[in-house]
């Protein structure tokens, strides 16, 4: 194989971003609520002032109101916690995000479960993940839905697929690996996870039909380690000084594309794949807190 298709989350991203948008139409002219997207901030992190931010202007696209709250780096997590139950409260705010991670001092498993199922449009919250577990609807994890919408959008098989995740992060490589082996499409594949204790990862790698990476190493998945054919799904984003650049900085996956991608019958590329699909099925998300009300 040497002309993979690119798995374009970019592109996917538009279309939902663009479904959501007509449908927030709908809801205006028929007097609904418009939806509203919340997110807290805490502290000055780069990276995760980019996402919130980023998270923010798609709201402004599809035309949700959206809040951010930003918090000192300081605040105790009794004051988090205040600020949480005041979104909860808050009957205005239809959905709201805590950006992770949180400064060292705060439990965010306790943040986490503080939060209103009802929501909790990350869906990180306990009563989300095991209503995913068990089929019923709920707001699934952001980044595991993406790919899940990027593998239908390319109509790329997974039944009896052997489907290997690297990584077990409770935000995207455990629900991935739930996800991809539930009885429905995309889903009905042959799962093994695979994490820091794995032993010959590589011999597991190469038996993959679908790839989902999402160790957070740069580059770490190289061509020896991929099946002709495969498909593989880049999860990793990392920023490397890059002095060839106007921004002094590339972006870097976690799989090394120029020489994995030649190997596949699909590829996602960084940036353009991934991130963009966790944006826009948060969006989906919010949508769903809206119409679950
Ligand atoms: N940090 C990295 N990814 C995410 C995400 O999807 N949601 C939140 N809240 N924090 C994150």
């Amino acid at each position: 194989m040497s002309n993979p298709t690119i798995v374009s989350g970019k592109e996917v991203a538009n279309k939902v971003k663009e479904e959501i948008a007509l449908a927030v139409k709908q809801l205006k002219k028929n007097g609904g609520k418009i939806p509203h997207l919340a997110a807290i901030l805490v502290g000055n992190d780069g990276a995760s002032q980019t996402y919130v931010n980023a998270k923010v202007k798609a709201c402004e696209k599809v035309g949700f109101e959206s809040t951010l709250v930003q918090l000192d780096a300081n605040i105790t997590e009794q004051e988090l916690l205040i600020e949480v139950e005041k979104l909860n409260n808050n009957n205005a705010i239809d959905g709201y995000i805590v950006q992770l991670p949180l400064p060292k001092h705060i439990d965010e498993q306790k943040v986490t479960e503080a939060i209103d199922p009802k929501k909790d449009v990350d869906g990180f919250h306990p009563v989300s993940l095991g209503k995913m577990l068990l089929d019923l609807p709920s707001f699934l994890p952001a980044t595991p839905y993406g790919i899940t919408e990027m593998l239908k959008h390319y109509n790329i098989p997974t039944e009896g697929k052997h489907c290997v995740v690297i990584g077990r992060s409770h935000i995207v490589g455990s629900p991935m690996s739930v996800l991809m082996a539930r009885n429905t499409y995309p889903g009905n594949c042959t799962v093994t996870i695979t994490h820091s204790r794995t032993q010959n990862l590589k011999a597991i790698t190469l038996q993959a039909d679908i790839l989902i990476v999402a160790i957070g190493k740069p580059e770490f998945v190289t061509a020896d380690m991929v099946k002709e054919g495969a498909t593989v799904i880049d999860v990793g984003i990392h920023r490397v000084e890059d002095n060839s650049k106007k921004s002094g900085f590339s972006l870097l996956g976690d799989v090394k594309f120029d020489e994995v991608a030649p190997k596949c019958a699909f590829i996602s590329p960084v940036p353009g794949g991934v991130g963009p699909m966790t944006i826009a099925s948060l969006l989906k998300n919010t949508l769903l807190a809206v119409q679950l009300k």
